[in-house]
């Protein structure tokens, strides 16, 4: 397919300059609220973070730390610009409302010197909150206290196990963990992934219980939250979805790790659009593939199905083959059957010649299906290039656009062509390599990424707040300030920055209101004095809107 024709819009904001200051900068016009900050309330029965560390039982119950992605749920027979659901991932505990800073020192550097104590705590600031949320008459947005929907899943409690890979996990496994970015089904459910493979908090616990794909229902109606086997077991980042009109369905994903490759699950049957519960089981039945790319522009989607693609007992790993020029030994693995694809899957998706990419984080899907967009977030240890990741020390990362066959989400081949490559020429002193090609307002580390109804997209980025710029005595902040979200034109490429975070934080999850006049966007780990002033930095969710009431961009 060649590319589509892309969308261009004439946003009228005039972009925010970068800088450093602890506040988050939005344009003139725009006006942001806090939503719900790391040790407020979530279920009832206990008062929020007063300056007093919590017990276990009561973090249960706030909302956890280092928020990260979200998704906003309508209600059924209300009216959805003004009230929702919103489900939140707590990627890791806000460490400084839960224990002394010495406690938190020790840990840090010892995780084994952690108590039970500190482990269940721990575990009880990690997850996801539900929250039912609504906009009062000043219009402002708050949590609704004592709703039926308010709810916390956390690193303590039990999740179910489907697909082929359950019978060889726990059941029901503890906890789920890193839940770093997020998705959602076209049945309305709440798909948190997880970004890690191992239980750092608790080595006890079976390795292979974690990363996965847990699906929520936020409105506690079908199943109670399972983990997808069928999806795969890696660094899972988010999950975007395409649907036809035959209501089929894939789910495209990116593993974020180096190596990392990009996935997609397409579910067997159709999805049902006005019996939710017909969907309580279509993640657990369908493929996964991985991505390939050729240097031509095109590319294809290999299945991860034990017995082809050389997924069979004694196949080859090759293993990173992007961190040096010597490549490594390949190593031997046995797929004897699909639950060791799904719970080796990084190892499989090499095996069938996926290709391994610069940390694929979030994945987008425009509404009309012509487009898909990944964010390949950096790779400094990157030293053979392909055409998908071209650059060596990849410190500033690009972003890719893909085009499906037929825009269908059943198709086997695809198109791709590299959309943007992150950097600024002011860091031309430290190589063309660091320089990109962004036209307007430029960023380092995109991650979060997302096309909104409109079709306009965005892009937020977490680039390391301590990282080097790839030049000498120029820190990443001071080249680029803050981390940041912008607006990004698929036409014109040119980038326009939206909102700049407080001191020490990155940005990331994007909700919006189906009016797209209010934005959920999520300040992750500031480390100054937001987001009150002279109280501890607390991770939280804020609101962006416009003083005129308008969409936001529009
Ligand atoms: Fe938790 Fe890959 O970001
Ligand atoms: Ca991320
Ligand atoms: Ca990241
Ligand atoms: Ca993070």
């Amino acid at each position: 397919p060649a590319p589509a024709p892309a969308p261009s819009f004439s946003v009228t904001f005039n972009s925010v300059a970068a800088n450093q200051n602890d506040r988050v900068t939005v344009p003139t016009g725009y006006e942001t609220s806090i939503l719900l900050k790391a040790g407020d309330v979530i279920e009832p029965g206990v008062a929020g973070f007063g300056g007093a560390f919590p017990t276990p039982g009561q973090a249960e119950k706030w909302a956890g730390g280092n928020h990260d992605g979200m998704e906003l749920f309508a209600i059924p027979n209300t009216d959805a610009n003004t009230s929702g659901v919103l489900a939140v991932n707590f990627e890791y505990p806000d460490f400084n409302i839960l224990m002394s800073d010495a406690d938190v020192a020790a840990i840090t550097s010892n995780p084994a010197s952690a108590t039970a104590a500190q482990r269940q705590l721990a575990l009880s600031a990690v997850g996801v909150g539900v929250v039912e949320i609504a906009k009062g008459a000043d219009g402002k947005w708050s949590v609704v206290p004592n709703s039926r929907y308010n709810k916390r899943y956390t690193g303590n409690s039990a999740y179910r196990v489907g697909g082929p890979a359950a019978g060889l996990l726990s059941n029901p496994i503890k906890g789920t963990l890193n839940n770093c970015a997020s998705g959602r089904t076209p049945w309305n459910t709440y798909l948190t992934c997880e970004e890690t493979t191992d239980n750092y908090f608790d080595p006890s616990q079976p390795a292979n219980d974690y990363g996965w794909v847990v699906e929520i229902d936020p409105f506690q109606e079908l199943a109670a939250p399972t983990k997808r086997t069928a999806m795969g077991r890696f660094d899972h980042e988010n999950t975007a979805f395409m649907a036809n009109s035959d209501r089929r369905v894939a789910f495209y994903m990116g593993d974020d790790a180096t190596p990392g490759c990009i996935y997609k699950f397409v579910c067997e049957r159709a999805f049902s659009a006005t019996n939710r519960a017909a969907n309580i089981d279509m993640l657990d039945f369908g493929q996964l593939f991985v991505a390939r790319f050729n240097a031509d522009g095109t590319g294809e989607w290999r299945l991860l199905q034990q017995g082809q693609n050389g997924l069979v007992v004694g196949a080859r790993d090759p293993g990173d083959i992007s961190q040096s020029t010597t490549p490594p030994a390949p190593r031997t693995v046995d797929f004897r059957n699909q639950a060791d694809v799904l719970i080796n899957t990084k190892s499989a998706a090499r095996v069938a010649g996926g290709t391994v990419m610069d940390r694929p984080e979030w994945i987008t899907v425009a509404p009309d299906n012509t487009a898909i967009f990944v964010a390949l977030t950096n790779n400094s240890g990157r030293r053979v290039t392909d055409a998908t990741n071209p650059r060596v020390t990849n410190r500033h990362g690009h972003i890719l656009k893909m085009r499906e066959s037929g825009d269908s989400p059943l198709a086997t081949t695809f198109t791709w062509e590299l959309f943007l490559l992150a950097g600024d020429p002011a860091l031309r002193s430290g190589g063309e390599n660091l320089v990109g090609n962004i036209s307007g307002d430029t960023f380092s580390s995109p991650d979060g990424i997302r096309i909104d109804p409109q079709g306009r997209l965005w892009v937020q980025t977490d680039h390391s707040v301590p990282g080097n710029s790839g030049v000498s005595g120029v820190t990443i902040d001071q080249a680029f300030g803050h981390n940041a979200m912008f607006y990004v034109d698929q036409k014109t490429k040119q980038s326009k920055r939206f909102l700049v975070g407080p001191l020490g934080c990155e940005i990331t999850g994007i909700a919006y209101t189906p009016s797209l006049t209010d934005f959920f966007v999520n300040i992750q780990h500031p480390t100054g004095n937001w987001p009150i002033n002279g109280e501890k930095p607390r991770s939280s969710t804020v609101v962006v809107t416009r003083t005129d009431k308008q969409p936001v961009g529009n």
